[in-house]
């Protein structure tokens, strides 16, 4: 990390992260309790708006599928960001496979629950398969760039997810918060953005390493919103418990959706 305060020893760079170490911590044995909510948040969101997306971007994507694949039914298109390229290459690694690719199949299963399906392995299947459909580009991004996707992606999607990244790129708010106004910046005026994030973290466990967390409060997020342009009426954030991952660095989260202008 180059800007703002050198993080503590402790706390490792993300060139000492590991795409595999990542999906093993928190996604190859269960849906957590916490991704439970987030997911479920999600798509409780999306399936209150009445039209399809033109333009998803899922920023900060990480090896994840999860997220894509809860968006995939509301959304023509979805571009996926992250900083790492290892990162992509698991997600281009899935896009390329085909329903014999099990990884994220636990995730999709849950997603069709959430949204009242009776999932089995047909459902499943086609719904992944949607995914692979709607996912379009792949873009290697830091959200410290003013411009994380480039000069013409300002004001493009009219839909952002973005799971526990901008929180985790810095232990300084000072970068989360221009973080915050790089990535969202690429939402449309009246473009709907859900966001979760780490509440109270200060760093968090992959594997062996603890990585950096912007030690959030729900006030933080609230005035970060409304200071980039999100309508303060369409501010919603929750913060969720969850006492079992303490062991990971965290004892809740933040979830979060609100509308641009
Ligand atoms: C905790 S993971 C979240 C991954 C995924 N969204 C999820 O919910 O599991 C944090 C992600 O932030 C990415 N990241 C770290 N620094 C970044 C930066 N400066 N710009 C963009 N992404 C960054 C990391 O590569 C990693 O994939």
């Amino acid at each position: 990390m180059s800007e703002g305060t050198q993080p503590s020893p402790a706390i490792a760079d993300y060139s000492q992260w590991q795409a595999q170490d990542y999906f093993r911590t928190y996604y190859s044995e269960v849906v957590l309790p916490d991704e439970q909510v987030v997911l479920a948040y999600q798509v409780e969101t999306l399936k209150r708006i009445e039209h399809k997306f033109g333009r998803g971007l899922e920023y900060g994507c990480g090896p994840t599928l999860h997220r894509a694949i809860a968006a995939a039914r509301y959304a023509f298109r979805i571009d996926m960001a992250d900083w790492l390229p290892d990162n992509l290459t698991e997600v281009q690694a899935w896009v390329n496979s085909t329903s014999a690719n099990d990884d994220w199949n636990r995730f999709t299963h849950y997603i069709l629950g959430c949204e009242g399906d009776t999932p089995d392995a047909r459902r499943i299947a086609r719904r992944e398969e949607q995914t692979r459909k709607v996912i379009r580009n792949l873009h290697v991004s830091d959200a410290r760039w003013r411009h994380p996707l480039g000069p013409d992606r300002q004001g493009f999607y009219d839909l952002l997810v973005s799971g526990f990244c901008l929180d985790a790129v810095s232990s300084d708010k000072r970068v989360w918060h221009r973080c915050m106004c790089n990535v969202l910046s690429t939402l449309h005026e009246g473009g709907l953005l859900i966001l979760h994030s780490l509440y109270r973290c200060k760093a968090y466990k992959v594997g062996e390493r603890m990585f950096p967390g912007a030690d959030l409060s729900e006030d933080d997020l609230v005035e970060s919103l409304a200071s980039n342009g999100f309508a303060r009426s369409s501010i919603d954030v929750h913060v969720i418990p969850c006492p079992d991952n303490a062991q990971y660095g965290y004892a809740g989260i933040l979830v979060a959706s609100a509308r641009k202008g």
